[in-house]
């Protein structure tokens, strides 16, 4: 089973972002989430420079740690991801996702993750072409495409990212690579089914995940 899997007999794993989350009561956040059958939390950490807001740093990854078994999956919005990969790591990140954007050396920062026995994963934005990320795929645990530009929840899904999750699945198939395939930004009960569609593993969702009345039911929606 894939490790951003926690029910054997699904095949989309679903993960909440929580920058939609009350951070007044994240205990019962992140209790109500995992009731609710999500897989892996998916952790937005913004710098305020590579994206126009700041949210948190390893500090609060630590707190969210030591709340909760499921992997976490942290989303580094920053201008350079090569500094923070060890308070990151040390904070107990499983996958850290660094954008193929960012200032920093890539390759020598997907290394950096890997020797902490972390998880590596690529991110790009709407506007960043998939050949970007190209150099590095055939090591990635995995591939982030953002269907909003980064910085923000409750944007509106942008289906051009599907070409990529699509292209992105064929090339991981054709080469007998490994990574997931995640999509994030807009996913909702009415775009997740175009995103299952186009082969994404992972569905990443914020606003309208964490607003549902009945979590389980909008998981359930999302994996379809
Ligand atoms: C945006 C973040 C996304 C966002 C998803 O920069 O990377 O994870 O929080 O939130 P929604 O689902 O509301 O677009
Ligand atoms: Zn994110």
């Amino acid at each position: 089973m894939n490790w951003w899997l926690r029910h054997a007999e699904t095949t989309t794993g679903v993960a909440p972002s929580l920058l939609a989350a009350d951070f007044g009561r994240l205990a019962d956040e992140l209790a109500s989430l995992t009731d609710a059958g999500c897989d892996i939390f998916h952790l937005d950490v913004m710098d305020g420079h590579f994206v126009p807001n700041i949210t948190f740093g390893p500090f609060i990854v630590a707190a969210v740690r030591r709340l909760t078994d499921l992997p976490l999956d942290t989303h580094l919005m920053l201008s350079r991801p090569d500094l923070y990969v060890g308070p990151f790591a040390d904070a107990g990140a499983d996958a850290l996702t660094i954008h193929v954007e960012s200032d920093c050396d890539v390759g020598d920062t997907l290394a950096a993750i890997e020797a902490r026995g972390v998880k590596t994963g690529i991110s790009l934005n709407p506007g960043t072409a998939l050949d970007e990320t190209k150099p590095y795929l055939a090591d990635l645990d995995l591939v982030l495409v953002m269907s909003v530009e980064p910085g923000f929840g409750g944007q509106s899904f942008r289906p051009e990212a599907l070409d990529k999750v699509r292209e992105l699945c064929r090339l991981r198939d054709e080469n007998g690579w490994k990574y997931a395939v995640s999509i994030d930004g807009g996913v909702a009960g009415g775009t997740a089914p175009g995103c299952r569609e186009a082969g994404a593993d992972i569905l990443v969702s914020g606003s309208w995940l964490l607003a549902a009345e009945d979590r389980a039911a909008a998981v359930a929606e999302l994996r379809g």
